[in-house]
């Protein structure tokens, strides 16, 4: 009770000024409105319309969606784009070979021509963002199903996209923002030849591997470089071999200054999803059940993995991607439960909703309108704890065993037989069964049914499971291992050159023996299991979360009018800001907000996997041949501040007080990985390259210097 009431007071200093300074996932064009003040008042020398102008240029014309799913940005004024090195992974992975291994090695063209196209890879710039509420909440009334009102909005949207002021060549989307409260007009352009330039060693690029990933202190040089390609009229191309490279509108200067604790940063980009606007009862399942779910299932698949790993280096090579994908996640959600309990965020959440309902309580009309919100919320959300369990059991487990994924595709193929899609959708199974293939071993799969089934048995009531399933367990003694054996031998779907092969010769007779086949019929007594006992109930469930959701972010922007709102991320561009500064992970800890190839060279364990260094580095280091890129004799590397990032900012830039790019953004420390439910100050850090160990290592450790000499470097500390 008195942790309570210590709480309560705390909660009363702040609640005058309700916005945590560093919160926020900001919309470039209300910069002005809602953060100009403050941001200035953090440090920011330059003005909002620096940031996001659509009559002159701004700093948001040199910024992209990198491929959809990280940020890049443009550094020179030939279209030269820097992005992270896992950004950039899957480019320099299809393009290495064993004579020539990029990934091992790097790669760095040496001229334009050198440089390497990607099929599929594109960069799309934001022209122009607009307030479009209006007209697509037009008709739109609080008596209508959800159905009856995402109709009435998508009709909406589709008519004012038809009278949208946009050039031929341009593009554009309406997103929805609040929980589908406001609604926003993005005008883009997207550029589809779009080239490798350069990418370090992985042994730089990735440095400190899984052990180091979502932890400080980071010593990861993560950063790639592409270049953009337009036509000769430097309008989007599709890629052809005389495109030319781009011109931008505008580029970054680079600062070689450095930056040092408290100094004000902003990092711009295109955060992919948040949930800052949660009920406490919301939270709380996260932490309580979901997060513990999905843990405990990649915990099982991973250490299953991770032997076959150990003792095979063929299948080193072809789990290692999907390796670090699992575990990615998995170390996330364990940085998430760790900061939410640490911070007692579900307290917090709490105490925030006790003054919700007494504001809501002394005024009639919120009365009528959000009197029992957070009460329905708080039961919907109990109802959901069931159903959200299964999902996540069925989800996670579903999708790790691989045998599932291949049976999977062969029903897409066989769904679309007969109708006017089938070619297409056959070819699709075909490419993506292609790509699946190279990277399976059955002995790895095999070994996973067995360990995932048992627990998806074993932790699950009774009356989940599928008959069928209940049944071939049965008959395999519920010795799991014997079952997968059995099923294993009894299907094709685990042989990729048997399914390959058929898929070529004669694919209708292997769609049509793909509906008795034993591994695909316990898949289907799966889903269907699943769709009978969970999905129906809840996606009911979830409508209605939403629609109360949806609710409670209009009421809590009503009720709290002296707070600033910023809206949940959804991979349009934002801008966050906060000062570059150090933290305490826990009791007596200090981490200090630099770090420098000094502590690179601690962590290097020759030969290993993940903290090999390699010989050319050790040498700079030795010689301390900085050239104009250290500091005081030493080698910065990485560097932490308090700007609010989330996945989908990778690849980020770091900007200093007057727009020059400081820094790379790649990553978040792991107590405050929990930012995307509960920003809290003391903990959340968002993780950058040094642009200075970015030069380094082109001009001084690939001898790229030629790539440097594009850019523009300044000193404005000098200034
Ligand atoms: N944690 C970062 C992100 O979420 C980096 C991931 C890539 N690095 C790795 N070791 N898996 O994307
Ligand atoms: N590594 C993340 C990404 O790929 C960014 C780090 C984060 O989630 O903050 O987008």
């Amino acid at each position: 009770m008195n942790h309570l009431k210590h709480l309560l007071v705390g909660f009363c200093l702040l609640i005058g000024s309700l916005v945590k300074a560093d919160e926020g996932m900001w919309l470039p064009l209300l910069l002005q409105k809602m953060n100009e003040q403050h941001m200035k008042s953090l440090g920011m020398k330059i003005s909002a319309k620096d940031i996001y102008n659509i009559n002159t240029g701004s700093l948001k014309d040199a910024i992209v969606s990198f491929g959809g799913f990280c940020t890049g940005e443009v550094i020179s004024s030939k279209g030269l784009v820097l992005t992270n090195h896992h950004c950039g992974f899957d480019v320099v992975q299809n393009h290495s070979t064993l004579e020539h291994n990029y990934i091992r090695d790097g790669f760095w063209a040496k001229n334009n021509g050198e440089e390497i196209p990607e099929k599929g890879l594109f960069v799309t710039f934001i022209v122009r963002i607009e307030d479009v509420t209006k007209q697509a909440l037009s008709g739109v009334s609080v008596t209508m199903s959800e159905s009856e009102r995402q109709s009435a909005i998508d009709r909406n949207i589709a008519e004012l996209r038809k009278n949208i002021k946009k050039e031929s060549y341009q593009e554009n989307f309406v997103r929805g923002f609040f929980e589908g409260n406001q609604y926003y007009l993005f005008v883009t352009e997207t550029y589809r030849d779009v080239r490798l330039v350069g990418a370090p060693p992985a042994a730089i690029g990735n440095f400190g591997k899984d052990t180091d990933n979502w932890m400080w202190p980071r010593h990861t040089g993560d950063f790639s470089m592409f270049r953009i390609y337009a036509g000769k009229d430097n309008k989007p191309a599709e890629y052809a071999a005389d495109n030319v490279p781009y011109v931008p509108k505008r580029s970054l200067s680079i600062s070689l200054d450095g930056v040092k604790e408290g100094d004000f940063t902003l990092v711009f980009g295109f955060p992919g999803r948040t949930m800052e606007y949660l009920h406490s009862s919301a939270v709380d399942q996260t932490v309580r059940v979901n997060d513990p779910v999905k843990i405990a299932i990649r915990d099982k698949a991973l250490a299953v993995i991770d032997d076959f790993m150990r003792k095979d280096e063929t299948i080193k090579i072809q789990y290692a991607s999907k390796y670090a994908g699992i575990s990615n996640s998995w170390k996330k959600w364990q940085g998430e439960v760790l900061g939410l309990t640490q911070t007692n965020a579900v307290a917090k959440k709490k105490i925030y909703e006790a003054e919700f309902q007494k504001r809501v309580n002394a005024s009639p009309a919120w009365a009528k309108q959000y009197g029992s919100l957070l009460g329905d919320l708080e039961s919907a959300y109990a109802e959901l704890e069931p159903l959200g369990r299964s999902r996540d059991y069925f989800n996670e487990i579903i999708s790790r065993i691989e045998l599932f994924t291949m049976a999977a595709q062969l029903n897409n193929a066989l769904n679309a037989q007969g109708k006017n899609n089938y070619d297409a959708t056959l070819a699709r199974t075909k490419e993506r069964l292609r790509d699946l293939y190279n990277e399976y071993n059955p002995e790895v799969d095999k070994k996973l049914f067995a360990v995932l089934m048992e627990m998806f048995y074993k932790d699950q009531p009774n009356e989940k499971m599928p008959a069928e399933f209940t049944q071939r367990a049965k008959e395999s003694d519920f010795d799991f291992a014997k079952m997968a054996e059995q099923l294993f031998k009894e299907t094709d779907l685990d042989d990729g050159e048997i399914i390959l092969k058929a898929l070529e010769t004669d694919p209708a007779a292997l769609l049509a023996k793909h509906k008795t086949d034993k591994a695909n019929e316990v898949y289907l007594a799966l889903v269907t299991g699943f769709s009978a006992n969970t999905s129906g109930k809840l996606n009911e469930v979830q409508g209605r979360i939403n629609k109360l959701q949806r609710t409670y972010m209009q009421a809590q922007m009503d009720v709290f009018k002296e707070k600033k709102f910023y809206p949940d991320a959804n991979s349009t561009l934002r801008v966050t800001y906060g000062n570059v500064k150090g933290y305490n992970p826990r009791d007596a800890v200090r981490f200090d907000y630099y770090t420098y190839l000094d502590g690179l060279m601690d962590k290097y364990k020759p030969g290993d996997y993940e903290f090999d260094v390699p010989e050319k580095l050790r040498t700079l280091y030795q010689n301390k041949d900085y050239g104009p890129y250290g500091s005081n004799g030493k080698m910065p590397v990485c560097f932490i501040a308090m700007n609010h990032t989330t996945g989908g900012n990778s690849g980020s830039p770091a900007l200093d007080a007057y727009g020059n790019l400081v820094g790379l953004n790649f990553d978040r420390v792991w107590e405050g990985t929990m930012s995307d439910i509960n920003y809290d100050p003391s903990i959340c850090r968002n993780i950058m390259v040094d642009i200075r160990y970015v030069l380094f290592i082109v001009d001084k450790y690939a001898g790229a210097g030629h790539l440097v000499k594009e850019m523009k470097l300044v000193h404005p500390k000098k200034k």
